[in-house]
């Protein structure tokens, strides 16, 4: 499989076919038994492996089970990972302010997530993810347990924050209508990944 630049890619299949595991080894948190990642991130030299420090700076990841930090806002949980990769406090909390915003999530600004709905704790997690204008963002079932309005808002908001940083975005869902919402979908059957369509004018990364 081949993500370009921009490209927002989702990606389907069974419960159980390996659909988080290929997030995991694409965002470089699980190293694959066989097969061969490359990255090209402009700027950067190529590279089979995403370092942490890479990953830092330039990928976002929402995984599957949230993972807010409870004694945290909302605010704080966004501006997270921006310490270590931003010097500025001013700069961060502008920057957190800026994702609250635009996700729609000031009135939350400063309470804790469980005084949030589900649909506003992904926001959240949505927000965290794109803190650091990342070019690569992977979202593991980001709609898993909304309705449809919900779900609705959290794709929005994955697709606005994704152009805003002209990022590329992987998103695992098994809803189809989140699927179609995606510029490309790739489901894995029997354990290959199939493709449907392509569009590929500059590779960010592969996978085989
Ligand atoms: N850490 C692990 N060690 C060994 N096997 C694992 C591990 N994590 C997952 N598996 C197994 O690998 C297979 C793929 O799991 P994975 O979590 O990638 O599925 P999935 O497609 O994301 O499913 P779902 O849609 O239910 O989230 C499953 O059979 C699972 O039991
Ligand atoms: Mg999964």
């Amino acid at each position: 499989m081949t993500i370009a630049y921009g490209e927002s890619v989702a990606l389907m299949g069974p419960s159980g076919c390996g659909k988080t595991t290929l997030l995991s080894i694409l965002a470089g948190l699980m190293l694959p038994d066989t097969g061969k990642l490359d990255y090209w991130f402009p700027g950067l030299p190529s590279t089979d492996r995403l370092t942490a420090a890479i990953r830092r700076h330039h990928v976002g990841i929402v995984f599957q089970s949230i993972h807010l930090i409870p004694t945290l806002t909302v605010l704080e949980n966004v501006e997270i990972p921006m310490f270590g990769v931003e010097k500025s406090a001013d700069r961060r909390l502008h920057r957190a302010r800026e994702v609250v915003e635009r996700l729609g999530l000031s009135a939350f600004a400063d309470m804790r997530p469980h005084q949030l709905s589900g649909g506003e704790r992904q926001r959240v997690a949505i927000g965290r993810a794109f803190a650091n204008r990342p070019i690569l963002v992977f979202a593991d079932e980001p709609t898993g347990n909304l309705d449809t309005v919900s779900s609705d808002h959290v794709v929005q908001a994955l697709l606005d924050m994704a152009s805003q940083t002209n990022g590329s975005l992987l998103v695992v869902t098994h809803n189809p209508g989140v699927a179609a919402c995606m510029d490309r979908i790739l489901t894995i059957v029997d354990g290959r990944i199939v493709t449907n369509g392509a569009k590929a004018p500059a590779r960010l990364g592969t996978a085989s």
